[in-house]
């Protein structure tokens, strides 16, 4: 008897989200010798959720908020289905107030848009968010709790995929009223790791049968400004929600301040080329696939990324064996409905993503 493998993941509206991708990154993985896998760059943790749920042990890696948390979550809940079902059940009933998430996110449904979220949904999460806190939860259990109201107001959301703008009118989702559910937890057939640091501290801490690697691909867009790619100002709101700082925030879009354009870059979020005309990027990639410690490595690419496909296949090349060499549609395999300007569309006419696995 065959079994089937289990490729149904869950997560928040993300960009670069591998969700159409899964498949394709599982026919790669399944046939080779593995069993500790590293997902370095795990975003909304799909592919991690799809490696621990096909019998991998899962080490998994991203420098944000949300993604540690949701990781958490999935990876590493440690209660009972009935502990998790009661306390959303609690949370769902906590009565909303006008608070810090109101005042600066919750837009009133007879007048315009331009707030990312409706009143009544913001008053709930003002209302749970401090709950959440009253309650002195372990850390995996405040984890499950926050993927389930990141996820509850992901659903009724007025953007178009990120929080750097607001839609002008109101979404038909966002009048929906949000709804905490429990998350779908992995298997933990193994015991699975998480982390929250740079990639350059987490290559080489272990050895890893195989490392996934899906580096932000910035854009070779030079009519998109760099600060609009940065993952920390797209999704400043769940960085938020995970902390309950209530910081300051500027611009229309109320972002925090520490998103600010300059603070807090990734060097994979970096536009500008150093003085030999390479792009800072290149080097970072470079650098990354030369000091991790693993017999495969798996690399996600873009064609709208800053670094050219040549570039790429000359770096692997020279750092070992190239088994494989994949290029999928990615406009209609990902992006649909995730546009960001019309000078963006107009510009781009196809856009693919590469899947290089190397053999180091
Ligand atoms: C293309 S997304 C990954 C998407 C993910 N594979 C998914 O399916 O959701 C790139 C991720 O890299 C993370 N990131 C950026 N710079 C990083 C760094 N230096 N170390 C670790 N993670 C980083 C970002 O937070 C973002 O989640």
């Amino acid at each position: 008897m065959t079994i089937l493998p289990n490729l149904n993941t869950e997560g928040i509206k993300y960009v670069g989200s591998k969700l159409r991708l899964i498949p394709y990154i599982y026919d790669i993985i399944k046939e080779l010798p593995v069993v500790n896998v590293l997902d370095g760059f795990s975003g909304t943790t799909r592919v991690s959720q799809m490696l621990a749920n096909n019998g991998y042990k899962v080490f998994s890696n991203d420098i944000s908020e949300w993604s540690n948390v949701f990781a958490k979550a999935y990876l590493l809940h440690n209660n009972t289905l009935k502990y998790y079902n009661d306390l959303l059940d609690h949370l769902n009933q906590i009565k909303g107030y006008k608070g810090w998430f109101t005042e600066h996110y919750g837009g009133d449904e007879n007048s315009k848009g331009k707030k990312p979220f409706q009143i009544k949904n913001t008053m709930k999460l003002d209302g749970i968010r401090d709950e959440i806190d009253n309650l002195n939860l372990s850390d995996i259990d405040k984890s499950v709790a926050l993927t389930s109201l990141i996820l509850a107001m992901d659903c009724v959301d007025n953007t178009l995929g990120h929080y750097c703008s607001y839609l002008s009118g109101w979404s038909k989702r966002s009048y929906n009223n949000i709804e905490l559910k429990i998350p779908k937890l992995c298997s933990k057939s193994r015991k699975h790791i998480v982390y929250k640091e740079d990639i350059f501290n987490i290559i080489n801490k272990n050895y890893y049968d195989l490392v996934y690697f899906d580096p932000p691909y910035g854009s070779n867009n030079d009519k998109m400004p760099s600060s609009r790619v940065r993952y920390n100002s797209y999704y400043h709101i769940w960085t938020s929600i995970i902390l309950n700082d209530k910081p300051s925030v500027f611009g229309n879009a109320n972002r925090r301040m520490d998103t600010k354009d300059g603070l807090a870059d990734s060097v994979f979020e970096d536009y500008r080329k150093n003085n030999d005309g390479n792009f800072f990027v290149l080097d970072s990639i470079k650098s990354l696939i030369h000091n991790t410690n693993a017999h495969y490595i798996l690399l996600s690419y873009s064609s709208s990324g800053r670094v050219t496909k040549d570039d790429l296949l000359l770096i692997l090349n020279k750092e070992g064996k190239l088994l494989q060499n994949k290029e999928i549609d990615y406009r209609t395999n990902v992006m649909g409905g995730q546009r960001w300007t019309n000078e963006w569309i107009n510009s781009t006419n196809r856009t693919n993503e590469y899947l290089f696995l190397l053999e180091k």
